[in-house]
């Protein structure tokens, strides 16, 4: 581990840059965690300071590392059916929407490494089995899509995943695989994963039932949660759901979608929004 320090201006170059690229705010109390986080690729680049490394990263040929950096400068916490109040309004959802003709669709806005994406799943191919019914998981962090996609995860992290589930839709690894789990290919299948910037003009996904944008706005100052709520809602359809952080709140950021329980609101109706 490189024992370089880095100095307050260095720290500002890097708390413009994540802001930049990703819209996060780092407070001055991240100072510690940004210089540990980076002190590899200083390592890995042989640089002397990270000053030298930021002008790395703004220099015309950075692409990849531009993306390393911003893998290592996101906090990508997350577990399967956490907050489980979520997963039993999408239930709920989903059975009422079992005789639908339209595919039921549910964006995870900032999935990670693809725990709540497959959580939903679970639950949409438990209500609506084969019909149809669309999962989009998406994140800013190529490293974490790539696990996601992967779909094979640590047992530690598989513990709140409802036993019948874990018979049905996952596969325990033995041998050398001893100690993980894999979801199962025809769920993987069914979950489309992307790289999504939050912070910049959204990809034509189309309207979703319900949105699940959670563990993220805490990363954004009030400005930036502003946009990105906005952008994300209007992928939201009349009467669909979104689901934040149980520690995050829409106060004084949005009134285009009503609360109806903590973290969980609702955008009117079309014809109860004119
Ligand atoms: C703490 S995780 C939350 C994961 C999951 N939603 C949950 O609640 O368990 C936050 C995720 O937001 C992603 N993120 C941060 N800024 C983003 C942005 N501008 N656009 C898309 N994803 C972003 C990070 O890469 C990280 O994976």
């Amino acid at each position: 581990m490189s024992t370089t320090s880095i100095s307050d201006q260095e720290f500002a170059q890097f708390q413009r840059f994540i802001f930049e690229a990703a819209g996060i705010s780092l407070s001055p109390a991240k100072k510690t965690l940004v210089s540990g986080r980076l002190a590899k690729r200083l390592q890995h680049h042989r640089l002397g300071s990270y000053g030298e490394y930021f002008r790395m990263l703004a220099s015309a040929q950075a692409g990849a590392e531009v993306q390393t950096a911003v893998d290592l400068l996101t906090t990508n916490e997350t577990y399967f059916f956490r907050e489980p109040k979520h997963f039993e309004l999408l239930r709920e959802q989903a059975l009422a929407a079992r005789k639908r003709v339209q595919a039921f669709r549910v964006w995870s806005a900032a999935s990670s490494s693809g725990e709540e994406a497959y959580s939903i799943a679970m639950v949409l191919a438990d209500c609506l089995e084969d019909g149809p019914w669309d999962v989009i998981g998406s994140d800013i962090s190529a490293r974490v899509l790539q696990r996601a996609r992967a779909g094979h995860y640590s047992i530690e992290r598989t513990q709140h995943i409802p036993r019948s589930y874990l018979q049905r839709f996952c596969l325990k690894g033995f041998g050398d695989q001893e100690g993980t789990l894999l979801v199962e290919r025809s769920l993987r299948a069914r979950v489309q994963f992307m790289q999504v910037n939050l912070n910049a003009p959204l990809p034509r996904l189309g309207a979703f039932d319900v949105i699940f944008l959670r563990n993220v706005l805490i990363y954004f100052n009030a400005e930036t949660k502003r946009q990105v709520v906005g952008r994300v809602l209007s992928l939201l359809k009349p009467g669909g759901y979104f689901c934040i952080g149980h520690s995050e709140s829409l106060n004084g950021i949005t009134d285009a979608a009503l609360p109806l329980a903590p973290s969980i609101y609702r955008k009117p109706q079309a014809d109860a929004a004119r």
